[in-house]
């Protein structure tokens, strides 16, 4: 069996040994230009060139959750794309969630700015019921935050395309309850995928319809955020603050009004790593499935395109 390997993110020999370790036996190799034809392949953010070439591929492995930069490309219809499921990124995922969620109920920062002008502070605890939390995404991720925020008496509301129902939580679905559920929450955690039905979703009239004083967490792509919208928002008083970790152009330009506004957080595309040994483990056990014939979890619908 032959893999190829197309990965710029850091250094590919840890990955290499890793994936010829777990799958012995198999021609585990970096794709270059003209490299020979393989079964699978294992990527993330790899050019048209390589699908151009890779005519053949029974499946390619996204390294990452999100396959939006993989659905930009020709893919052969008969390559199955296998996005990463989970692979320890839902417990990250819920930590940084959480931490943003409870840093800006607990007022969190402000008790630090207090705290470096030598200034012993008192605030009036905030009420939890007054802080509904808003998921949008019930898939992997989505679901693990919405337990986790669950555990801290949160208000919890969730959208998703389909209809889903999750103890405790107050689901909506389809374009006809948006406006219901973003009325029903205050902060709003977006964890969709990036299709062309999510693209610029956090736009300025749907962010209006958060309660006063809401919270943006986008943690999913910087593609779904209109980014003057947001700053509008925040200036008008409206929305009182915003945690971003993922932006439209990353690394975020050094010149970006979200680096310097007061009442944004920025993180650089850190809240769910891709894990090396879980994703090794996954991947391998999913090339293994496959090549027996069986099915396995997590391959992408290419109409719906997540
Ligand atoms: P997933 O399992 O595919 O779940 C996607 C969820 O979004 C599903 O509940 C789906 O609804 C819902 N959805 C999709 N299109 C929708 C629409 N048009 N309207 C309403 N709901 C819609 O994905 P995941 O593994 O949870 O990951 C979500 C995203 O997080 C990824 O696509 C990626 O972009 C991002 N991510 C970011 C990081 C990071 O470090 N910042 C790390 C990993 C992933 P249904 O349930 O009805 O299908
Ligand atoms: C990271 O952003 C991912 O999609 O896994």
């Amino acid at each position: 069996m032959k893999i190829t390997f197309y990965w710029t993110d850091g250094r590919t020999e840890p990955w290499l040994d890793g994936f010829r370790a777990a799958l012995p036996g198999t021609e585990f190799t970096p794709w270059v230009p003209g490299a020979p034809a393989a079964d699978y392949a294992v990527v993330w953010s790899p050019p048209q060139a390589f699908f151009d070439e890779q005519t053949q591929l029974k499946a390619v492995f996204n390294m990452g959750a999100g396959v939006d930069a993989l659905m930009k490309l020709n893919i052969p219809a008969l390559t199955q794309v296998v996005r990463l499921d989970d692979a320890g990124m839902s417990v990250q995922m819920a930590e940084y969630v959480c931490h943003a969620v409870i840093r800006h109920f607990r007022e969190l920062d402000a008790y630090e700015a207090d705290t470096r002008a030598g200034k012993w502070s008192y605030r009036k605890p905030r009420v939890r019921t007054d802080f509904p939390v808003g998921v949008m995404g019930l898939g992997v991720l989505g679901t693990r935050v919405v337990q986790a925020l669950k555990r801290f008496d949160f208000p919890v509301n969730a959208w998703s395309r389909s209809p889903k129902a999750l103890d405790g939580v107050r689901g909506f679905a389809g374009t006809e309850q948006l406006d219901d559920f973003l009325a029903a929450s205050k902060v709003l955690v977006c964890l969709m995928p990036l299709t062309p039905e999510t693209q610029d979703i956090l736009n300025h009239r749907n962010l209006s319809l958060l309660q006063p004083g809401g919270y943006v967490i986008n943690v999913a792509r910087g593609g779904h955020l209109v980014d003057d919208d947001l700053i509008a928002l925040l200036d008008s008083g409206h929305l009182a603050g915003a945690t971003l970790d993922v932006f439209r152009q990353e690394p975020l330009p050094s010149a970006h009004p979200f680096w310097q506004h007061p009442n944004i957080t920025v993180t650089p595309h850190t809240s769910a790593r891709t894990l090396r040994e879980e994703s090794i483990a996954q991947i391998a056990s999913k090339i293994t499935a496959m090549a027996q014939g069986l099915p396995v979890a997590g391959v992408v619908g290419r109409a719906r395109g997540y």
